[in-house]
């Protein structure tokens, strides 16, 4: 019997340590695994995106760019991988269509092999500039499904959506279950459905392990006709993180299926891994197999956020009621997927309904979504809820993709950044200001000096991270939120903090 081989998405230089670690390893802590890596036979490695890129500039004095080119150079025989926000890019905002062009351009030139692209709501109009821009570049467009649990969302609803992607071209499709809820029935169904409708597709399962039931999950829907798998080295998996590597090929033996991964090198990663894991012990959280989730449809970072922020503020006896209005406020706005940032918009938006009665007051974020400023969402949205954002903010409800209102805009982040201290001209520069335009002045100021130790106390860190919540651009995508809510003479600090992974 020919054993069919499934390719293997190799998670530790990118999602693995954004969801142990605060996305901190830095770029030498990496480099020492990537021969090893490179020959052990992976499909690809993901290595840059998601938060990696924020995390560069914010907290480890590194150009991003370098770091991808440092990986391409060290990985020549393996696909480079990222992550990417659809029309967001990297950033907390929709960026025009010039810009979405010009990022993909330059990331591809500068070494990204396949371009995963994804957007919190599932609107493929916020989906297609990006992969119209990667298949001009001439590398892989991976579109992606982000997995939810809801009333609205069902199988046909995920094969409509894999229509979309394939009616736009893409090389492959993930399935991307972020928050670990993704069950081993509904992986195989899913897998089996869109198969079944496109069986050329290349369909790819991004599972974490959150509930600990996902490697099940993984080996149902390579049995349902799955071609990628993404896990992570063992000695960076589990917890908040992903499936080991090492299990999922030992999951495969004698049943017709092989990952075909070579065990000295995966040996050889995992002790790298172990060794550099305890310098990022401070940014790891304390954590124990989450099954609640299910219920709650909360995801932990999320869940563990709301809970701190109220009970620091004294209202500690509101979690439970919190947690009982962000189902409410999850059905009223067309029931998104938890996904940075509907998560924190949702979330947020329940604490205001708590603390200050139902829909008395609307975050902007919150107003802006059931306006359709993010895209639209799969469920229909409360025309109360509707009337009252377009009451409290004065915009009108818009129906156009988001990114349609949007001039293009590239000309104009040139000059500005040519005017910053540091800037060294290339568009490169260009894209780290247009994604992050608070941060980037002090970054480019101070590249001179390289790479710095973090070394922080918890206490810091916190203090950072309310920092970073400040740092909101322009435009309507903000993460991470914090507000003040002042009621009575008692003013209270609420901050949600990002929940993808
Ligand atoms: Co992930």
């Amino acid at each position: 019997m020919t054993e069919r081989t499934i390719g293997v998405t190799e998670l530790a230089l990118r999602d693995a340590h954004q969801s142990l670690m605060a996305t901190r390893m830095a770029t030498e802590d990496m480099v020492g695994a990537c021969a090893a890596i490179d020959r052990a036979g992976y499909w690809s490695a993901e290595c840059w995106g998601g938060a990696t890129f924020d995390s560069c500039i914010r907290f480890l004095n590194e150009d991003p760019w370098e770091r991808l080119r440092t990986f391409k150079k060290l990985l020549p025989n393996t696909r480079t991988q990222m992550l990417l926000r659809g029309q967001n890019l990297l950033g907390y905002r929709h960026y025009a269509d010039d810009v979405v062009d010009r990022f993909v351009e330059k990331a591809a030139i500068n070494g990204m092999d396949v371009f995963r692209v994804f957007d919190a709501l599932n609107d493929p109009r916020n989906l297609e500039r990006a992969i119209k821009a990667v298949q001009k570049s001439g590398k892989h467009a991976q579109g992606t499904i982000c997995y939810t649990i809801s009333p609205v969302h069902d199988i046909d609803n995920y094969v409509r959506l894999a229509r979309q992607l394939r009616d736009m071209g893409v090389d492959s499709i993930a399935l991307k279950d972020m928050a670990a809820l993704l069950k081993p029935q509904p992986a195989a169904d899913i897998v089996a459905a869109i198969k079944q409708e496109m069986p050329d597709m290349t369909v790819a399962v991004h599972c974490h392990s959150t509930t600990g039931v996902t490697l099940v999950s993984l080996w149902r829907a390579v049995e349902s006709g799955a071609d990628l798998i993404d896990t992570a080295i063992s000695s960076m998996s589990l917890g908040p993180g992903h499936n080991p590597t090492e299990s999922f090929q030992e999951v495969l033996e004698g049943t017709g299926y092989k990952a075909d991964l070579d065990k000295e090198a995966l040996h050889e990663i995992r002790d790298h891994f172990a060794e550099v894991r305890p310098r990022y012990a401070k940014f790891e959280s304390k954590f124990t197999v989450d099954t609640d989730i299910f219920e709650s449809q909360i995801p932990g970072g999320m869940l563990s956020n709301l809970e701190s922020q109220l009970v620091a503020q004294g209202a500690g006896d509101k979690v439970v009621e919190v947690l009982k209005e962000v189902p409410k406020v999850r059905a009223a706005s067309g029931y998104p997927p938890l996904v940075t940032p509907t998560s924190q918009i949702v979330g947020t938006q329940a604490v205001f309904n708590v603390l200050m009665g139902e829909w008395k007051t609307m975050t902007g974020e919150f107003a802006d979504m059931v306006l359709g400023y993010y895209g639209k969402t799969e469920g229909e949205t409360d025309p109360m809820v509707i009337e009252k954002a377009a009451k409290q903010t004065g915009k009108e409800k818009i129906d156009v993709r988001p990114a349609d209102l949007i001039p293009n805009e590239w000309d104009n982040l040139r000059a500005e950044a040519e005017k910053l201290e540091g800037f060294d001209g290339t568009d490169e520069d260009v894209l780290t200001y247009a994604l992050f335009p608070t941060v980037a002045p002090v970054f480019f100021k101070n590249r001179k000096n390289g790479p710095q130790n973090v070394s922080q106390s918890v206490e810091e860190l916190e203090a950072e991270r309310l920092l970073a919540a400040g740092d909101s651009g322009s435009g309507t995508v903000r993460i991470p939120i914090t507000y003040d809510v002042t009621i009575g003479d008692k003013t209270h600090t609420v901050s949600v903090k990002p929940a993808e992974k």
